[in-house]
């Protein structure tokens, strides 16, 4: 199984280039279900869950060429014959963001059988807001085996309001809603970036979608849509966590390819510890610190406010900043899994019920550690590049799920880090879910 070694001590210095976002790719690979031409997308990043997003196409009948490097990270997928239209649990069970594929399926197909996601290590993952929808729009969705099955004739425009706001449902209920029968209008949608970029894609489909980054979004569904290229959108969340590892080790670290737009909430909650963010231009932004950090508390929010996968990054910047933070998780119900990791390394945390309260600064000292889901993993490799000595990172395959190459940009900028040990075995893969 594959493990990181890691030396703290070194600050980051140079220039790191971010990928594109894992959470963009997913959703717009699924929507080249919805029509039988070639979709084309750029900037997909190297990471496993792309791979795994193949396989569940590739084993629906799609036609799926990934290729990086000279291929400039580019996908082409052919869905012209669906001859399977069943996403299986053996590829559910290894990646939850599956059930992304439900909604192009019922509206391209009219059947779907999808595998139950099941939960993960940050929580339930529920799908019921997807099912709702989808049944408002006419489906017929019953549950047995552990397999949601969906049938339509041709889904029907309908007023969605969604109960608690979710990011894939949103993206679900978008997809099925392009090619529904009149008009959907979906209201208390998510507003991330990756819902606008999948609507981007879809439009470029020839879809009609208004609203798409607000809270409502109208979509007239048509008859089909056509095939179309688009690029990624840069990982937000990709470049958060490189703007905390400049910060944390007390380095001076451009991250470029990236989108400062996106990154709001995370800039100032970093200049509001004494960190320098400077915005160096549409997709560059510089990150300086001295070592010295302030407390300050993070609840975090839906899309423009702090995000829950920056949480865990956070959390490690906050065991080394001077004073009490507290660190608020609205989103999932378990998402401190690094704190106890983190603890191990020397610092000096408490988790009440959603909030965890860090006292700092403490002296974070190198261990051996566990990673256990995508983001507490890269929890610990922060903590590990100031922590005193040389740690031992185990599990890191969760990290590979959405971290393209990350040993290799972590060290291109300074860090003393190295990949060991054997590819794990497929059977602890099966143990990855989320
Ligand atoms: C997406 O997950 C992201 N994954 C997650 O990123 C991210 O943490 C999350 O949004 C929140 O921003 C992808 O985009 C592939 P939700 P998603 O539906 O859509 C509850 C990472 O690290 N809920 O917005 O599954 C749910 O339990 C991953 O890259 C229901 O109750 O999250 C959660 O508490 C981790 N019923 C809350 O809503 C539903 O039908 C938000 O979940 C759906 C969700």
């Amino acid at each position: 199984m594959d493990k990181f070694v890691i030396r703290g001590g070194n600050p980051l210095l140079g220039t790191v280039r971010i990928s594109g976002a894992k959470n963009s790719a997913l959703p717009c690979m699924a929507a080249a279900i919805l029509t039988e031409d070639e979709v084309t997308l750029e900037n997909v990043p190297q990471v496993r869950d792309i791979e795994t997003e193949r396989r569940l196409l590739v084993s629906m009948g799609a036609e799926v060429e990934l290729g990086y490097g000279r291929a400039q990270h580019r996908t082409t997928i052919s869905c012209h014959s669906l001859s399977d239209p069943v996403a299986k649990y053996e590829i559910v069970k290894t990646m939850r963001a599956s059930s992304l594929v439900l909604g192009p399926l019922i509206a391209r197909a009219g059947i779907a059988r999808v595998a139950m996601p099941g939960g993960c290590a940050i929580g339930g993952r529920p799908i019921d807001l997807h099912i709702k929808g989808l049944e408002k729009m006419g489906a017929t969705i019953t549950q047995e085996h552990g397999y949601l099955e969906a049938r339509a004739e041709r889904l029907k425009g309908a007023h969605l309001v969604f109960e608690r706001i979710t990011v894939t449902g949103t993206e679900d209920l978008l997809m099925a809603a392009v090619l529904a029968e009149g008009e959907t209008l979906m209201e208390n949608c998510a507003r991330e970036p990756e819902v606008q970029d999948l609507a981007a894609l879809l439009t470029a489909m020839g879809a009609k979608i208004k609203g798409a980054g607000t809270s409502t979004i109208r979509v007239q569904g048509v008859q089909r849509l056509h095939g179309a290229r688009h690029r990624i959108n840069p990982d937000r969340i990709e470049a958060g966590t490189f703007l905390i590892a400049g910060a944390i080790t007390g380095g001076d670290l451009m991250v470029a390819n990236c989108n400062p737009a996106h990154l709001g909430a995370v800039i100032a909650k970093l200049q509001e510890t004494g960190v320098r963010v400077d915005i160096l231009g549409p997709d560059t932004v510089r990150v300086r610190a001295d070592g010295r950090l302030r407390a300050a508390d993070i609840s975090t929010e839906e899309y423009p406010g702090f995000p829950t996968d920056m949480q865990a990054q956070y959390m490690a910047l906050a065991t080394l900043s001077e004073g009490v933070s507290a660190v608020k998780e609205n989103i999932f119900e378990n998402r401190f899994m690094h704190v106890q990791e983190l603890v191990r390394m020397g610092a000096n945390i408490k988790v009440d019920g959603s909030t965890a309260i860090v006292r700092g600064p403490a002296r974070l000292s190198a261990a051996a550690v566990m990673c256990s889901d995508l983001r507490a993993s890269a929890s610990l490799v922060l903590a590990a590049l100031v922590a005193d000595g040389e740690s031992i990172l185990d599990r890191v395959y969760h990290m590979d799920r959405g971290y393209e190459r990350i040993e290799e940009k972590l060290r291109g900028v300074g860090a003393q880090i190295r990949r060991m040990g054997n590819i794990f075995t497929p059977k602890e893969e099966e143990l990855v879910a989320g």
